[in-house]
């Protein structure tokens, strides 16, 4: 593998569960950037959003951004927002291979709905206000995660074979 592989998109579309079944199959190390920020802040991210704002997580997480991005032969699944502060974007797509990991909606609430995973944005909304939330955010943000260099569509990532389906296709478009 010349580049790392950075897997990018919204909260819910299969950036950790596909960057560690790629990095197995690619034999490659893993990076969540979400996980690396809170093994290096010794805090969790609710933590960091309720202590210091989204603003001071943003910070915190472009700065981990730079520090990950160094590491070779390693699959990076970075956080839903990442791509969209900064020149976080630009900086990736110049560094690695990007792919989007782009889902509907429902395919998002689906997979957040089976996720242990606490995200302060998200937190105490209806399904109804979820779904809004996500079509407004996701607007917004879709900018930015079209920029990557390669996109890849996610229906449903529930079972083994599904994801063994994903990585394959992953591998074969960073590859071309
Ligand atoms: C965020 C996504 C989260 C995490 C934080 C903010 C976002 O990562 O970085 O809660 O702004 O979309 P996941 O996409 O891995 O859930």
């Amino acid at each position: 593998m010349n580049q790392s592989i950075i897997l990018i998109g919204y909260m819910g579309a299969g950036k950790t569960t596909l960057g560690k079944a790629l990095s197995q199959n690619l034999g490659t190390d893993f990076c969540d950037l979400d996980w690396y920020i809170e093994e290096q802040c010794g805090k969790t991210i609710p933590d960091i959003f309720r202590e210091s704002g989204e603003e001071g997580f943003r910070q915190i997480e472009r700065e981990m951004l730079h520090e990950v991005i160094g590491k070779k032969n390693t699959v990076i699944a970075v956080g839903g927002g990442t791509p969209c502060f900064f020149d976080n974007m630009d900086y990736m797509n110049d560094k690695a291979m990007t792919v989007y990991l782009k889902a509907e909606i429902p395919t998002l609430i689906d997979h957040l709905h089976m996720s242990h995973t606490k995200r302060p944005l998200l937190e105490g909304k209806t399904d109804s206000q979820l779904a809004e939330y996500i079509a407004d955010s996701l607007s917004k943000r879709e900018p930015f995660y079209s920029k990557a260099k390669k996109t890849v569509e996610i229906q449903t990532i529930h079972l083994q074979e599904q994801i063994d389906n994903y990585v394959e296709i992953i591998k074969k478009i960073t590859q071309q």
